[in-house]
């Protein structure tokens, strides 16, 4: 705290106001010249992580100025920066300046969503608004009748984890009605999730160790070009009906974490509803529903509106700060089977916080999407979303004219994964040739890493297209470039592309 007692705690003192203003503000201003820095972090510059974790109890007060003094002269400049241009990893830029403007907000307003009365009343109806904005956006009926929270269709939580999460625990009481309230009572051994193989994110396996459905009950399908393949889902099903199974929920990828694929969302919607129309149906949307924003690109999520639940990540693909996601329930008695009460705090038929599972108290997460849809409006984030697949088109090109580089999945959303293949390596490879060409791949990103110039990512992906010859389950260490960041300018992706190519020069590929 401060020396000063009577400027650490906001009160309507005027010069209490004044200077704690002051210091908001230089903190506001520590915070955007972070942002705006080009680096991704600076190595070598300010404390070493091992001094960091181990400093000691501070016990004496210091001036607040001087600890925001040091927080960015001997901190900032080794963490990283995902609002840098050169941040060419994820999409999740965190800098729109109205998110950011909400978000701040929220923090200063400190209302918790928890309670509909006295802890946040209009905060409450607000974050109902952006959830009914959000069940238009993506072609989810209307709502009529809110006379509860358990009519609201829809959730804002911390992340794709936690909506995932919300999304099994909604499928296993479809499953298995009254698990809420009695526990389990069914063979976990006989309840099964399933989702596509390679692709599928790790959260669904963890969602089901927590929701005691045990991650070791879930059925990963073969893929055919980073989606279901469709006849091994047919078979699946049959398999799991005459092994006297239930497939409680299947999950499909408005884009996958990896290639950004958009799922045959109708397809495989017809396909699992044929065999038993009570699966949950979950379309993690984390990234790809945003492409509902846009005129033009909302096509290529076709039949998204017939999944049983949804989800969006605005930290991910809106340029909102961390944390905020959102689950939308296309029947909102979907999300009421998982309510919980509360004598003491949540008995007003509006506290959304009856249904958000896990969590207790909840900021105004919802304020930072409020701010950012109020002030860009749909048209602005669709506009935003189309010129980051046009910039992810733009790298594929420079991939694909580049004889040194080569792509190994069809860009849908944002995603272009490639690998940097030296000069004489021809194709079809041997798997040895390849392996040696995976390592190649993977020192590049190390020295990435190192050198925080740029960032690209780097993963084990499969090589679903066969580009490499080695077979659609060959699985190598790949680099990926995913837009995300408005700022990020072609002359960025230009200069990104020299440098891979500069590191995989140097690089030595080993076959022997
Ligand atoms: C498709 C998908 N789903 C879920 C998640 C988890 O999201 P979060 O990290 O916000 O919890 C991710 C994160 O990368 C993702 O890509």
């Amino acid at each position: 705290m401060n020396a000063n007692f009577a400027q650490e705690f906001v009160s309507d003192d005027p010069e209490a106001l004044r200077e704690i203003g002051e210091l908001l503000k230089r903190t506001i201003d520590i915070g955007l010249a972070f942002k705006a820095r080009k680096a991704f972090f600076v190595p070598g510059e300010g404390k070493a992580q091992n001094e960091v974790m181990t400093e000691s109890l501070p016990v004496d007060p210091l001036p607040l100025a001087a600890v925001l003094s040091e927080l960015q002269t001997a901190y900032l400049p080794g963490m990283t920066n995902f609002g840098s241009p050169r941040f060419l990893g994820f999409p999740d830029a965190g800098n729109s300046a109205s998110a950011l403007a909400g978000a701040i907000l929220g923090e200063l307003l400190n209302v918790n969503l928890i309670n509909s009365t006295f802890c946040a009343r209009v905060a409450t109806e607000m974050e109902i608004a952006t959830i009914r904005w959000m069940r238009a956006v993506v072609g989810y009926p209307e709502v009529r009748v809110m006379e509860s929270a358990a009519d609201v269709g829809g959730m804002v939580l911390t992340g794709g984890t936690m909506a995932n999460y919300t999304a099994v625990l909604i499928a296993r009481e479809r499953a298995a009605p009254g698990t809420m309230v009695n526990g389990i009572s069914y063979d976990p051994g006989k309840l099964r999730v399933v989702i596509p193989e390679s692709i599928g994110h790790y959260t669904v396996a963890a969602s089901m160790a927590w929701a005691g459905l045990g991650s070791g009950n879930i059925i990963r399908v073969p893929i055919r070009d980073f989606r279901y393949d469709q006849a091994a889902l047919g078979r699946t099903l049959e398999e799991v009906r005459e092994r006297g199974e239930k497939v409680a929920m299947v999950v499909a990828y408005a884009g996958d974490s990896r290639t950004m694929t958009i799922e045959d969302l109708v397809g495989v919607h017809d396909l699992v509803r044929s065999f038993d129309a009570s699966v949950w149906l979950h379309c993690d949307g984390c990234h790809g529903t945003s492409l509902s924003f846009s005129a033009k690109l909302r096509d290529r999520l076709a039949g998204i509106e017939l999944w049983d639940s949804i989800t969006l990540d605005p930290h991910k693909v809106l340029a909102v700060p961390y944390p905020i996601s959102l689950l939308l329930v296309r029947d909102p008695a979907g999300a009421a089977s998982i309510l919980t009460e509360s004598d003491l705090i949540m008995r007003q038929a509006m506290s959304l916080g009856q249904m958000t599972p896990v969590l207790g108290s909840k900021a105004f997460l919802a304020l930072r999407l409020w701010v950012a849809m109020k002030t860009l409006g749909t048209r602005g984030l669709g506009r935003m979303v189309e010129e980051r697949c046009a910039l992810a088109q733009r790298f594929a090109d420079l991939v694909d004219s580049h004889p040194e580089l080569m792509r190994i999945n069809s860009v849908q959303i944002n995603s272009v994964v490639f690998v940097y293949v030296p000069q004489g390596v021809r194709l079809p490879m041997s798997e040895t040739e390849a392996e040696a060409l995976s390592t190649l791949n993977r020192h590049i990103y190390e020295r990435i890493l190192r050198e925080g110039e740029f960032y690209i990512h780097s993963f084990v992906g499969v090589d679903s297209l066969n580009m490499l010859g080695c077979g659609a389950d060959f699985r190598l260490n790949v680099l990926r470039y995913m837009s995300g960041n408005p700022i990020t300018t072609t002359e960025t992706l230009d200069e990104a592309i020299e440098y891979i190519v500069t590191l995989g020069r140097a690089a030595v590929l080993r076959t022997e």
